[in-house]
């Protein structure tokens, strides 16, 4: 058989304490199916490696990491010793346009025995997809600063959209939902306020969506999306949007399902030219980080999706029904403290790991 080498790079914060639950739960289950994982612990990509050599990563970061299959990816921010847009651009969006991960892959369902904030919502209610376009939109370097120290001090950055970078993020958002059941796309837009890029994002739905007839489309403006993502998350199948709307519906959506610690984010290149990253949605959570008690699920949901973006579809599933049995149980002396219990990383990573290792047990016991 031949074996995934993954790159894995904890980086700063919590980003160090969930990742070794996500490795031992990913090792669980690559023993039950037989996968054999590699995996290379790399120190750069975080604040203490930028203290060390005043850069986030080495000359050499994408020969380094283009011979790996997956990145596997924790948090990097350190605001207080490191500005955030010096730590993040040199590191996860390097990677995510250097490696052209162009997607951004989130679920956000309302996982059995999770506390919604919602009121009469159960399991099963929210269940949908948000794709975020990832390498272009309003993250973008193109801008300055002119006049400075004037009264006339101005700043500008361009939101960049082009036809390609457009096109192939609508069309995974298409395809995904022409796979799934409801077959509904849901467009985020502000073509009323933001007065050339979003009516062209518009124009670019429409057009794409004449090769997708089963598909039904809708589109909301950012701000009334927001609003029904509280309201009506039921009507949701899958949401696309620009990086920024992305960015910020990809943080409510799973706040509205319990907690953004349990979601999970994968950095996709389609083309499978550079190797794609998989990391939870939160950062490096400074407010709580050295305490023990991040929540782990985001890590080792984001390795499910990394198995199941090479195919392993059935360890991917075991390892989902794993994260949810013990989720399900609502042991408030497991769960962490986000999602309303008095646990710590430890017993709800353990207790993943633990429930992937029964289900291997079971499995073995019925084969012989
Ligand atoms: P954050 O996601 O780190 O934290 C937001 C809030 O959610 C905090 O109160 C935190 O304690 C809580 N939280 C986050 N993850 C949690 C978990 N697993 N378990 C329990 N609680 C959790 O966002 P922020 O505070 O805006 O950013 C902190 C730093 O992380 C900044 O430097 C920011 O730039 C960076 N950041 C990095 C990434 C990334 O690496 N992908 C993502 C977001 C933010
Ligand atoms: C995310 C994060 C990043 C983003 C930040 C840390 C640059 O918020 O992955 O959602 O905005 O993409
Ligand atoms: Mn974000």
């Amino acid at each position: 058989t031949t074996s995934l080498k993954i790159a894995v790079i904890p980086g700063d914060g919590i980003g160090t304490e969930v990742m070794p639950y996500g490795i031992r739960c990913l090792q669980a289950v690559a023993q039950a199916f037989n996968i054999s994982l590699n995996f290379t612990a790399f120190n750069f990509a975080s604040c203490e490696y930028y203290q060390k050599h005043g850069d986030m990563l080495p000359m050499d970061w994408k020969e380094t990491l283009v011979k790996f299959d997956a990145i596997y990816f924790g948090a990097v921010g350190m605001p207080d010793v490191v500005p955030d847009n010096v730590s993040l651009w040199g590191s996860l969006l390097k990677f995510r346009r250097e490696f052209d991960q162009y997607i951004n892959l989130r679920p956000c369902r309302l996982m059995p025995g999770v506390r919604c904030p919602l009121i009469d919502r159960k399991p099963g209610d929210i269940d949908f997809w948000i794709v975020r376009e990832n390498t272009e939109g309003e993250y973008s370097n193109i801008g300055g600063k002119i006049f400075e120290g004037t009264d006339r001090e101005t700043v500008i950055q361009e939101t960049v959209m082009t036809k390609t970078g457009v096109d192939r993020v609508l069309r995974y958002a298409f395809s995904l939902a022409q796979h799934r059941p409801r077959k509904h796309l849901t467009s985020a837009t502000k073509s009323n306020g933001i007065s050339i890029t979003m009516p062209y994002w518009d124009e670019r739905v429409h057009d794409i969506s004449l090769s997708y007839p089963e598909v039904r489309v809708d589109k909301y403006h950012i701000d009334i999306l927001t609003a029904h993502f509280v309201q009506k998350p039921d009507i949701f199948d899958v949401v696309v949007g620009s990086n920024l709307f992305g960015d910020i519906l990809s943080d409510l959506g799973p706040a509205c399902t319990g907690t953004i610690g349990i979601a999970p984010s994968g950095n996709i290149n389609p083309d499978r030219t550079f190797p794609s990253l998989f990391e939870p949605v939160h950062g490096s959570a400074p407010d709580i980080a050295g305490k023990g008690i991040a929540n782990p699920v985001g890590m080792i949901w984001a390795g499910q999706m990394m198995l199941q973006h090479f195919g392993y579809f059935d360890a991917a599933s075991l390892m989902l029904q794993a994260i949810e049995a013990v989720l399900a149980r609502g042991d408030t002396e497991v769960l962490t403290i986000d999602m309303g219990g008095k646990g710590t990383t430890q017993s709800l990573g353990e207790a993943i790991e633990k429930e992937i290792q029964a289900f291997t047990e079971k499995q073995s016991a019925m084969e012989t």
